[in-house]
């Protein structure tokens, strides 16, 4: 996630680019830039850190300019340098461009680019590179023939100082408005920073790409064919615009989970060798080999995401593994040595207890990793390697998103460990086959919205609730349970199913409803006859089932399909419409969903 803005009219560009990358910083604040058309050349400003300290560095500048780029940057390729910070220019500087997503692959590009002469470490910089080397006059033409060898994902928007008075952007999974002045144009990641200048929008769709000059706009595909587009007109007020039309965070970050799931896994797959290739393990092939166990440390939902990790290490991988609640284990004098593995798995990448845990580790002689979402964040910054989950910035208190890359981390990082040992070809490429499946998905189960809304509006009054899972579910269970409790303030408890009899179902009674996963996997006629003795105490059951479970109806009063999908990877679809019932309880009782009471986002103290 990075936030990108452009303008382009008659206006002084400098104010409007630096409000507007304020307005964006959500999107990140590792570093930010600008590039104006001084003079007939481009001059560029950069700065680590918050937008200020980019408006500090340009405020003697004697700046002049009715067009120009900015962004502000979310480190995920490269570190947090000046170097790294767009806009990212060719050779000469006369080309400059900003960019959001991922090339995944820029190693290819730069290899066939020669002698280019690159002064960063991010793929955008590669991509520059190719623009100008593909320019002979037209800058659209050389956006679109170099987006053709381009894989991944991007927002971008590009200028160059050849025609001067045009400005080039295109869209493939990463969002861009246009605003539509009066002979201006504003261009940004999203609608919050155009909405000061005007309601009139255009959205640009993936594969598109658009000119635009000060009194022109003219958008085209992929193809170099025109595109006929519609100017929407905003109601938003600015709040509701950095949630994109979503009434709270919360919900906007369940629905970015598709795309930033694309994120978590662009250019960490490899389907023909079946595995995945997380290079932040930073341990070589013999180094893995010598690992006898691994230790996953968080806290919370962090935690859950860990208990999926736990099957996925002891399945693919066959490397036992433990999940340690990190306030426990950072006191319990862990046995850990040489041949262990610990992974910190964090959200913010500062929680102290994790932080505390993992130190202890590392005392003790442990390999140290993250899985982490906030880049540059104190675990990210002490371990010696790991993975940045790219969720983007989860704003809501109650996590959703980060859950989900969390999970998808580890599954690769399991794959990845399960191919240096003994796990096959043929079982790495239909995991790495199914994962590339999981967004589309995951949107399936996002089109059911508004009878996931129906469902939980049933249940509103209820004041107690048991969730059911088994096996990989049973951390789903947790997790739903949680999400409930936290932003409702309803009394839930997760249980595996089997565990019920054992005392629990004492509780049961047609005020306690119970919510159970019931997909089908090796553990479903289990789960059925879990269902079936809750049913028997009088409980009401929500069932979450795969598609075309006609069977299950007749235990429950409603049932949720989820698209089937391989057991181990269940979790990273099951999972999203617990996230919606807990909301749309929430929402309906009143509740603050975003800033649950006695929460925080990052807790910092023990
Ligand atoms: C629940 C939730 C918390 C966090 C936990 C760890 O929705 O958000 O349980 O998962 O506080 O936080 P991080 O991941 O930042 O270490």
């Amino acid at each position: 996630m990075c936030g990108i803005m452009a303008y382009i009219g008659k206006k002084q560009a400098t104010p409007i680019l630096l409000n507007g990358l304020r307005r964006l910083e959500y999107r990140g604040y590792d570093s930010a830039g600008l590039a104006v058309l001084q003079n007939d050349n481009l001059v560029r400003f950069r700065a680590i850190g918050k937008v200020d300290n980019l408006s500090e560095k340009i405020k003697n500048e004697k700046l002049n300019s009715t067009i120009g780029i900015a962004h502000t940057r979310w480190a995920t390729h490269g570190g947090v340098t000046e170097n790294n910070t767009h806009p990212h220019s060719g050779c000469d500087d006369k080309l400059m461009i900003v960019h959001n997503g991922i090339i995944e692959n820029y190693r290819e590009i730069k290899k066939e680019l020669g002698d280019h002469k690159i002064t960063s470490e991010t793929d955008t910089e590669i991509l520059a590179h190719l623009i100008e080397k593909n320019f002979s006059g037209d800058l659209k033409d050389a956006v679109v023939k170099s987006l053709l060898l381009v894989r991944g994902t991007y927002g971008l928007v590009a200028i160059h100082a050849k025609e001067p008075k045009k400005m080039v952007a295109a869209r493939l999974g990463s969002p861009l408005v246009i605003g539509i002045g009066d002979e201006e144009y504003f261009l940004a990641s999203d609608a919050s920073p155009i909405l000061p200048y005007t309601k009139q929008v255009v959205f640009l769709n993936d594969g598109e790409v658009a000119e635009i000059t000060e009194n022109s706009l003219q958008i085209y595909n992929l193809k170099d064919q025109k595109v006929k587009k519609k100017i929407e007109e905003l109601d938003w007020n600015e709040e509701q615009a950095q949630k994109q039309g979503f009434p709270h965070f919360m919900l906007k970050e369940i629905f970015d989970q598709p795309t930033v799931f694309e994120d978590a896994i662009a250019g960490r797959i490899n389907f023909e060798e079946g595995t995945a290739v997380l290079g932040g393990l930073n341990m070589t092939p013999e180094q893995m080999k010598s690992i006898n166990r691994i230790i996953l440390i968080a806290c919370g939902t962090a935690s859950y995401a860990g208990q999926v990790g736990k099957f996925a290490f002891e399945r693919l991988a066959g490397i036992p593994t433990d999940v340690e609640i990190a306030s426990e284990f950072r006191y319990k004098d862990p046995i850990v040595d040489e041949h262990t593995l610990v992974f910190g798995i964090s959200q913010s990448g500062e929680t102290a207890d994790t932080l505390a845990a993992l130190r202890e580790a590392k005392r003790k002689g442990a390999y140290i990793r993250g899985i982490i979402n906030v880049v540059g964040s104190t675990i990210a910054r002490e371990t010696d390697g790991g993975t940045y989950i790219h969720a983007g910035p989860e704003l809501a208190v109650a996590s959703t998103k980060a859950y989900t890359n969390m999970v998808a981390i580890l599954i690769l990082y399991a794959i990845q460990f399960g191919r240096n040992n003994k796990l096959s070809l043929a079982t790495g490429q239909r995991l790495i086959s199914a994962i590339k499946e999981i967004p589309e998905k995951m949107n399936l189960i996002l089109k059911q919205n508004d009878k996931i809304k129906e469902i939980a509006l049933k249940y509103k009054e209820y004041r107690d609730f048991y969730f059911l899972g088994r096996g990989i579910n049973y951390p789903v269970a947790l997790e739903g349970s949680l999400k409930l409790k936290e932003i409702s303030y309803i009394h839930s408890e997760a249980y595996p199913g089997g565990e019920m009899k054992h005392g629990p179902i004492s509780l049961l009674d047609e005020d306690f409803p119970v919510f159970a996963i019931a997909t089908k996997n090796q553990l479903y006629e289990k789960m059925v006859s879990n269902i079936t003795e809750a049913k028997a105490r009088k409980a009401k059951i929500i069932v979450l089932a795969t598609e075309g479970d006609e069977e299950i109806k007749h235990l429950t009063e409603g049932v949720i399909y989820v698209p089937p999908t391989m057991e181990l990877l269940e979790p990273l679809l099951n999972t999203l419409p617990l996230q919606l019932f807990a909301y749309y309880i929430t929402v309906a009782l009143g509740k603050d969903v975003d800033r649950p009471r006695n929460l925080a986002k990052s807790v910092t103290v023990e």
